[in-house]
């Protein structure tokens, strides 16, 4: 098929290539011409395990090729995806690239004879693709929907595992205007992928998404929540207890003899929050839309409101701890909002770091990957922030480490290192992922997430 993707960030690249990869004819557009130059050299403009190569590949076969003229896109494909971005911005879902990117597929269409269908990937609020995307199209190509197609086709995958996640999908949803609008894009997906495909309808489909990330960013701000009352009561400590939870055997069943180990028991492990593109807009998104239809969401609210105190929590502890945090070096460990990403968008650890720095403390943030990323959202005039890739650097001298990202290269740091690069050793573990006992028997101060400070314990 012949397919135009409009939008080429990070779930339009990984579409883009997964799609040419299984042999359909793919044309990237976006705005920006040094992405497409840069893809059309075969050079992947975002970084995710496997897409270098795929990119190589699906270029070097002439199945992908990626362009700023959408004219020439819509023109010569059967399909055009769009994914541009969806940001939240004045307290509600920003749909300017989406308004932007329909106005101009309609214009384009308003000269195509050939049936078209517009397939809404971005995730949007419900009623956004069969309201305001269905009646742009309309009112700007002179067509009726029917005469050309609509769909809704939201992404599940995450960063870090995207092409593996796009390439092997649980399911795929596809909501559809009308019969002819669904069988093209179901022959996107059909015999390619091994998944379910699910047909419902335009706001059934956004409704999916939404309540996806809700759901998995609530297990986060829950296991959070449980956690702080963990630190407060002094003696219990939230890793047991939530591992023992999930043992229940309706999170975690059993097959023989083996614990099947569900991903989704990952969401219920405490840590500093949760960050990225997707969970905090999209949480937000839901909220703002909810109430804008006259229901107020508690439990989204709180959802929100403890993941934005959560890295806040760290800061003040590590505080008390070493008597203030003006003019002490803090070793930074991770900025990215997970492992295996570039991305810093809503990262706990730029929360923790402007928090540091308006405390007025020497901030010296590492990260294998995301410090250029980092060095355009972080204040450039500070002296006191030193962004670098190399752990030890960060770590001399330091009054304080603080593990924020799960990179392998930070939660392997043996115990004697913490010891032979500071003088007194202060570890905050925001993810829980160091053995309290060794750092302690090492001679180093452990605070870890949702386990008690020493000061409850002792009271208890
Ligand atoms: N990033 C994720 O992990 C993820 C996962 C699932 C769903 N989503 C959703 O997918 C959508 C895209 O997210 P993203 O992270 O890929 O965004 P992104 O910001 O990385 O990429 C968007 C791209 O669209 C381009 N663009 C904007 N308007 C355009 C136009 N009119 N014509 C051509 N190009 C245009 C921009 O230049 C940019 O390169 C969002 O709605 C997001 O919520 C993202």
């Amino acid at each position: 098929m012949k397919i135009s993707i409009i939008g080429t960030g990070y779930v339009g690249l990984v579409t883009g290539v997964s799609l040419a990869h299984k042999g359909h004819k793919v044309t990237c557009v976006d705005k920006r011409e040094d992405i497409v130059t840069r893809i059309n050299n075969s050079e992947a403009t975002i970084y995710e395990p496997g897409l270098q190569v795929l990119l190589e590949q699906v270029i070097g076969k002439g199945n992908l090729k990626a362009t700023t003229d959408l004219e020439y896109a819509v023109m010569n494909s059967d399909v055009s995806i769009i994914a541009v971005g969806t940001p939240f911005g004045d307290g509600r879902i920003d749909l300017s690239y989406i308004i932007g990117c329909a106005t101009e597929i309609g214009q384009i269409l308003k000269g195509k004879d050939k049936y078209h269908v517009v397939c809404v990937k971005s995730t949007v609020a419900p009623t956004t693709t069969d309201t305001i995307v269905k009646n742009i199209l309309e009112t700007t190509s002179g067509k009726k929907a029917g005469q050309f197609g609509l769909s809704m086709n939201p992404e599940f995958l995450r960063e870090g595992k995207a092409v593996e996640d796009f390439m092997n999908p649980d399911r795929i949803v596809i909501g559809a205007y009308d019969n002819k609008s669904f069988n093209v894009v179901n022959r996107i997906y059909k015999g390619h992928f091994k998944a379910p495909i699910i047909r419902v309808n335009l706001r059934t489909a956004e409704m999916i998404k939404y309540t996806s990330n809700a759901l998995l960013a609530t297990l986060i701000s829950y296991s959070n929540e449980i956690a702080s009352i963990c630190e407060e009561t002094g003696g219990v400590d939230v890793r047991e207890v939530l591992e023992s939870v999930t043992l229940d055997k309706r999170f975690n069943p059993k097959v023989g003899n083996r614990l099947v180990n569900p991903e989704m028991i990952s969401y219920l492990r405490a840590g500093c929050g949760f960050g990225g593109s997707c969970f905090p807009k999209d949480v937000k998104a839901l909220i703002s839309f909810s109430a804008g239809k006259g229901y107020e969401p508690e439990i989204l609210q709180s959802t929100m409101n403890i993941n934005e105190t959560q890295p806040m929590r760290l800061v003040t502890r590590l505080g008390k701890n070493i008597n203030g945090l003006e003019g002490k070096k803090i070793a930074v460990l991770g900025i990215a909002f997970k492992p295996d990403t570039d991305d810093v968008r809503e990262s706990p650890a730029l929360i923790i770091i402007r928090e540091l720095l308006r405390q007025k403390a020497k901030v010296f943030a590492v990260d294998p990957i995301a410090v250029q990323n980092a060095s355009m959202v972080l204040p450039n005039d500070n002296e006191e922030l030193h962004l670098m890739t190399d752990y030890k650097m960060a770590l001399q001298n330091a009054d304080a480490a603080m593990l924020i990202t799960s990179w392998p290269e930070f939660t392997s740091i043996p115990s004697y290192e913490f010891v032979s690069f500071m003088s007194k050793p202060v570890l905050i573990d925001g993810r829980r992922v160091y053995d309290k006992k060794t750092m302690e028997n090492a001679g180093i101060t452990y605070i870890g997430v949702g386990l008690d400070s020493t000061e409850a314990a002792k009271n208890g």
